[in-house]
């Protein structure tokens, strides 16, 4: 029965984690999956994280099940720092919270949800994309479309952006990432936001926002700025928030898909839906990742610990970027790199070959993911100089 079942290579972003486990190269530098590194290259638990688990384990008192919709408490601390705690959303309640298995588990729920709700609609990516985002789409059955991002000079292309989507018929879903874009690094200006806003209306389209890196670009307020523009000014939206990068808890699979509907008789209905698909998936979602974030937001101590140590994650890859650019100068490259200083988030699109990645990999030890995608996390000041020197001998 198994005969005809071929082996594939591993997926393009994972499979680097065991790629660089297996290289003996001492010099070698992951630039790879995006995981926050601090720098000494490991991915350090957050003090905020380890004392909410420290309560938790004293406090905690049943492991019964959390029920489709996961905690209440976690539902209850996301929406306003997704969608702002003086929401109008909030305040008409119209938004309803999903805990759900991941960024991932979340847009596969809105995935799920799509094929089954509004039938025979596909959803547009923007090119380049998170790759996963292909698969994930097409393997819960829904056809996929793409609209240009990024152009030949590696530079985001907004109106050929707005062109594509302008075409895009009404009724169907077009995904947007909130900010830090994954994997370009380029992000909206306000004004760019407006025009989103004012062409999904005109044409009628359901915005999926893809909000995975909350608090990396330029602060968890500003960051969210095209998500809560889309939501107060129209009547649906859905949003895929991450606590796996912004708490640091990727392992523990923690995210939520937001509903935003017209009012709350629409939303408890979508609501009660969306409690069939993740039953339907996997019943209940993973409790401890949902329970350390609610513990966090709800102390004013733990909340404030944990900004101030995001703020210190974003302003040491902030800090990377321009220093990364400054380390290039000498090989005649600051101009050609100039845009990694731009990007916002863990990613910058270098505008690397895969050739050129390749020979970063066999003959530096450097890994990033084929497009040219560099975690900038995984620079340090010990690795920048070395990293710079292996761009120039694969640039020139
Ligand atoms: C990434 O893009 O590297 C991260 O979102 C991790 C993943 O799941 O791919």
């Amino acid at each position: 029965m198994f005969e005809h079942i071929k082996r594939v290579p591993g997926d393009p972003i994972l499979g680097l984690i065991d790629a660089f486990n297996k290289d003996t190269n001492p010099n070698k530098v992951d630039l790879g999956v995006g995981v926050y590194r601090d720098d000494h290259g490991t991915t350090p638990i957050m003090r905020a994280v380890k004392e909410a688990e420290a309560l938790l384990v004293k406090n905690e008192t049943t492991k019964a099940y959390i029920g489709s919709h996961g905690d209440p408490r976690f539902g209850k601390a996301v929406l306003p720092m997704v969608l702002g705690d003086d929401s109008p959303v909030l305040a008409a309640n119209r938004a309803s919270g999903t805990q759900a298995p991941g960024g991932t588990g979340a847009l596969r729920l809105a995935a799920d949800f799509i094929r089954v709700h509004l039938p025979g609609k596909g959803i547009w990516l923007s090119d380049p994309t998170w790759p996963n985002h292909l698969g994930l789409f097409e393997g819960a059955g829904l056809k996929v479309g793409k609209y240009p991002y990024v152009d030949a000079e590696n530079r985001l292309d907004f109106p050929a952006m707005m062109d594509a989507i302008r075409q895009i018929p009404a009724g169907n879903v077009v995904l947007l990432h909130a900010c830090c874009h994954n994997p370009s690094g380029f992000d909206l200006s306000a004004e760019q936001w407006q025009t989103v806003l004012d062409v999904v209306r005109e044409r009628d389209l359901l915005p999926l926002v893809d909000f995975a890196y909350q608090g990396f670009g330029d602060g968890l307020e500003e960051d969210a700025y095209g998500a809560r523009l889309l939501a107060e000014q129209l009547d649906e939206v859905l949003i895929t928030s991450s606590c796996s990068k912004n708490f640091g808890i990727y392992r523990e699979r923690t995210g939520c898909l937001i509903a935003v509907a017209k009012d709350t008789e629409q939303m408890e209905n979508v609501r009660s839906q969306l409690a069939i698909t993740a039953r339907e998936n996997y019943s209940n979602p993973p409790a401890h990742g949902g329970a350390i974030v609610a513990e966090i937001l709800e102390s004013a101590e733990l909340a404030a610990m944990w900004r101030a140590e995001l703020t210190e994650m974003r302003d040491r890859i902030n800090g990377l970027r321009r220093d990364f650019v400054e380390a290039l100068q000498p090989f005649g490259l600051a101009e050609k790199f100039a845009c990694i200083a731009e990007q916002r988030g863990m990613f910058s699109y270098t505008g690397l070959s895969p050739e050129q990645v390749e020979t970063l990999r066999s003959e530096f030890g450097i890994y990033m993911v084929k497009s040219g995608r560099a975690n900038v996390a995984g620079l340090s000041r010990d690795n920048l100089a070395y990293v710079a020197k292996a761009f120039a001998a694969v640039s020139s």
